[in-house]
């Protein structure tokens, strides 16, 4: 076949040249153009950490007010999405309703199709996708508790719309919590991007095919949905609850987690590139207590985790393993303290990987990188006379 390597599951290939995010994963560094993780949690904003990660610069004052301005224009979505929106039972997964919404926009603008668009045009697509994304997810909520939908309210920030969007109901004077507007602004600049995850390596396999932002878009969210990837985040609280009321046996779960004649693993645990520590799952865990101690929230859940992290960090299957908890551990509870309902969890965190996702893609548009066709080894029947039918 002329194949040299074989890497199933990518685990030792680069499949990129990339100048958006560093991540060392013995040291536990992350650092988006540069700058870390930390400052950037402590410091910036979603906004602006989004245009770092899409233009490779923080803003100017004059720079971040014209994009946030952009981005609010942008809010609103074609009302017929609204009947697609009508289309999907109140029982489909938000993340489904999501990526199907997010893909719609190529119908909508189809001039995002054609791959020697402008780089205004581009430009429109980047804000388009940003200002949509919140709207979508919050109609996505809307469609599972059977609710009328909100307009976007463009006097508020990114964070306060779409929580006004998700929670509001008609007739309803609603105010925002400012804390629970800002950790999610937190959490969002947390998520923001990850180098070449699985959800990423997708939007840019997708792209270099040359097709379009939204649908590439559309396969990072479908790429995320998965319980390996993003959708830890909801399998971690199911994974809790549980403990839970298994009257709080938590070693009958690490056992579980152990066991190689069980599928069951940790969930919230390991990482592929992490092998010390994740230096997200430190910030949130942070900010979990924060959250809970400002809403005056005492969740038992809470209570568990920290225990099942103690235990886990003690075994030496995990030590051998270099198994940590990851971003994902702490992230479900600070949503759940937020009022957010656990299929919505994988949902904020595509809100929160956008910004990654239009960053690579735009890289590879920029840097003109060859479609991406990775090779197999062929391991089935070799080559076999057809047999009829009748002779079967
Ligand atoms: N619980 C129990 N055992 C585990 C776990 C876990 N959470 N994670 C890995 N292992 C074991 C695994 O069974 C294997 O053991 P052995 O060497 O005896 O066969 C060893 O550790 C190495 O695991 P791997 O599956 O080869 O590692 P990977 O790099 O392919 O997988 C992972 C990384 C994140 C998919 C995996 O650790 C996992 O399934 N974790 C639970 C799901 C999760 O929390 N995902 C969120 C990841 S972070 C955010 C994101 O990417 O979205």
């Amino acid at each position: 076949t002329g194949l040299t390597t074989l890497d199933i599951g990518y685990k030792n290939t680069g499949s990129t040249k990339s100048a958006i995010t560093f991540l060392d994963g013995d040291k536990g560094i992350l650092r988006y153009r540069g700058y870390s993780i930390e400052d950037l949690a402590a410091k910036s904003t979603f906004l602006e950490v989004t245009y770092l990660l899409i233009f490779g610069e923080l803003p100017t004052k004059e720079q971040l007010t014209k994009f946030t301005s952009d981005i609010t224009k942008h809010t609103l979505v074609h009302e017929d999405n609204k009947k697609i929106l009508d289309g999907f039972p109140s029982t489909s997964h938000p993340m489904g309703v999501l990526a199907s919404l997010f893909c719609s926009l190529t119908a909508f603008y189809p001039e995002s199709l054609d791959p020697n668009r402008s780089s205004e045009g581009v430009y429109l697509s980047i804000v388009r996708s940003l200002a949509k994304m919140p709207t979508f997810a919050a109609w996505s909520y809307k469609n599972a508790v059977g609710h009328p939908v909100n307009y976007p309210d463009n006097s508020l920030d990114y964070c306060s719309r779409f929580l006004k969007m998700m929670y509001a109901l008609p007739a309803e004077h609603y105010e925002v919590d400012p804390v629970v507007a800002n950790a999610l602004d937190k959490l969002l600049i947390l998520h923001a991007d990850h180098e070449q995850n699985c959800s990423t390596s997708t939007v840019r396999i997708v792209g270099s095919s040359k097709a379009s932002i939204y649908s590439s878009i559309s396969a990072g969210i479908n790429a995320l949905w998965g319980p390996l990837h993003g959708g830890a985040n909801q399998e971690v609280i199911v994974m809790l609850e549980a403990i839970k009321q298994d009257g709080g046996n938590i070693e009958k779960w690490i056992n579980k987690a152990k066991d190689k004649n069980d599928s069951f693993r940790l969930m919230g645990f390991g990482h592929r590139v992490y092998k010390n520590f994740d230096p997200r799952a430190k910030i949130i865990k942070k900010a979990a207590d924060d959250v809970l101690a400002k809403l005056g929230i005492n969740d038992p859940v809470l209570e568990i985790a920290m225990k099942l992290e103690e235990i886990a960090l003690r075994d030496p299957y995990f030590i051998e393993r270099k198994l940590y908890p990851n971003v994902d551990f702490y992230s479900g509870i600070i949503y759940r303290a937020l009022g957010i309902p656990v299929d919505m969890f994988t949902v904020m965190f595509a809100m929160g990987r956008l910004p990654g996702w239009i960053a690579q893609w735009k890289e590879l548009r920029e840097n003109k990188e060859p479609i991406g066709r990775p090779r197999q080894v062929y391991v089935g029947t070799q080559s076999r006379a057809y047999v009829d039918i009748t002779k079967r």
